[in-house]
């Protein structure tokens, strides 16, 4: 590997050293360079700046690797559960029984809301998105545990912000879905595990019995191991900025789920089902909208296409067409949106603008699908997104905050006006 690097400005030389990563990704360090030469660095979007060192997840979007702390996330999905990929993400390691046991036992501990929240949900409009809900009950949770707002909280206070959190969000969920349907709220039922009991909160009607489906419940704890972590994406970054200010973890995560919401980033799982419903109610054309995705005229994307980092193809997505086509088998859907999906992948693999630019489906291409089948309204794709993410999230925060981790403050190149005097209203 290389020892340094050199960058040269008209005729002075700076030397920068090279750090490299374990899985030997080389970056050089420019942190110091401004002091020593007046100049920085430019890189909109961030597509070639590192904004931090990090241990919790290694992707190699060229040959489609995704790990959590060094284990792969097809054997995550294939033999993990949720709360446990939860452990291994903020804390490390995989848990030991013992560790699991409480860890479950602390999150179950947690995971009724205060009934003042109810107060809250009930001030937004019926048809508020569920992603804005979510994100204003997340930051309120400073209110109800204003302890939460110390920067300098002792570990177990540290660890109690997390449980809390993990506990509460799904109740938040299913209750920001519940209040759009103008029904009442279900409690929790701890005797249920972490996904049983969101499908339970979700869909249960009052005086009717409900059995959680294991399939549902299978299929979602897939889903979220998938989403769990992905390293310094637009939600993540966000949340370690955020908190890299020494705002409290709700106030981090609030911002995180903010970020997420966008189609370009989480937002993207909504808007495949509704181009996928377009493209069917509009005769289920594909090669038309093909075209208008390369149209440069047309603002139109193949929702679910291209990623940042993956060019060959997403390992997630890989997993999930194949969850798609067992989890409609299983429960006996057929849903035509299905093959449009399947046909439009079809055809951009074999077509010249997407295998040029290396588009590929990404995790979000199929999720949806899975989502309806388990009767997931669209709206709330985005929340499952936020419920699977919220572990990264927090490990991402922790391990900014026990970095120590200075506040997240980019430069700029100014180009707007230069000084100019002040003409009075009047003379305008
Ligand atoms: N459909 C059509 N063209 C596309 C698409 C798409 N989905 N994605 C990228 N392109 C084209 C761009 O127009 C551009 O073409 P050009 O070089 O001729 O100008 C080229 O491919 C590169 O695209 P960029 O936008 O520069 O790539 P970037 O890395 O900035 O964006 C992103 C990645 C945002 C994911 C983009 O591919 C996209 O908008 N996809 C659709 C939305 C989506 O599915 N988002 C979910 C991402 S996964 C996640 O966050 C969970």
């Amino acid at each position: 590997m290389p020892n340094s690097a050199e960058i040269k400005i008209d005729d002075k030389s700076y030397q920068l050293p090279v750090i490299e990563g374990s899985e030997h990704e080389i970056a050089v360090d420019i942190s110091k360079l401004r002091g020593q030469s007046g100049v920085i660095t430019l890189d909109p979007g961030y597509k070639n700046t590192g904004s931090t060192t990090s241990a919790v997840t290694f992707l190699d979007g060229e040959k489609g690797i995704l790990r959590y702390r060094g284990y792969s996330i097809e054997e995550l999905a294939e033999k993990s559960d949720f709360l446990e990929v939860t452990y291994l993400l903020i804390y490390g390691e995989l848990p030991t029984r013992e560790a699991y046991d409480k860890f479950v036992n602390d999150v179950k501990i947690h995971t009724m809301l205060h009934e003042d929240i109810k107060g809250i949900l009930e001030g937004f409009p019926s048809n508020a998105h569920p992603m804005g809900v979510l994100s204003s009950l997340v930051c309120s949770l400073t209110a109800f545990y204003p302890e939460s707002l110390d920067p300098n909280r002792s570990s177990q206070g540290v660890y109690l912000s997390i449980i809390r959190i993990l506990a509460k969000l799904p109740t938040m969920a299913a209750w920001a879905h519940k209040n759009e349907l103008g029904h009442p709220f279900n409690y929790p039922d701890n005797s249920l595990s972490y996904c049983s009991n969101f499908i339970k909160m979700m869909f249960a009607v009052p005086a009717a019995k409900y059995e959680v489906d294991p399939i549902v419940s299978d299929a979602l704890n897939k889903l979220l191991i998938l989403h769990a972590d992905h390293e310094q994406n637009c939600s993540t970054s966000t949340v370690r900025i955020v908190g890299s200010a020494q705002a409290s973890l709700y106030a981090s995560i609030s911002a995180g789920i903010n970020a997420l919401w966008g189609p370009l980033h989480g937002g993207a799982n909504q808007a495949v089902i509704e181009m996928l419903e377009n493209i069917r109610a509009d005769g289920g054309d594909t090669k038309k909208y093909l075209n208008k995705a390369k149209d440069k005229e047309d603002p139109f994307r193949l929702m679910g296409f291209g990623h940042r980092v993956y060019k060959n193809f997403d390992p997630r997505a890989r997993i999930i067409k194949k969850a798609a086509d067992q989890v409609l088998e299983k429960l006996g859907v057929d849903d035509p949106v299905l093959e449009i999906a399947k046909g439009l992948e079809e055809a951009a693999l074999h077509d010249e603008y997407f295998i040029e630019r290396k588009l590929y489906p990404n995790v979000d291409f199929y999720s949806g699908i899975i989502y309806r089948a388990m009767g997931i309204p669209t709206d709330m794709f985005t929340v499952m997104f936020a419920l699977g993410r919220l572990p990264g999230w927090i490990a991402q925060w922790k391990e900014m905050r026990e970095n120590r981790e200075p506040i997240g403050r980019p430069r700029q190149i100014y180009t707007g006006e230069n000084e100019r005097d002040y003409v009075p209203l009047d003379q305008r």
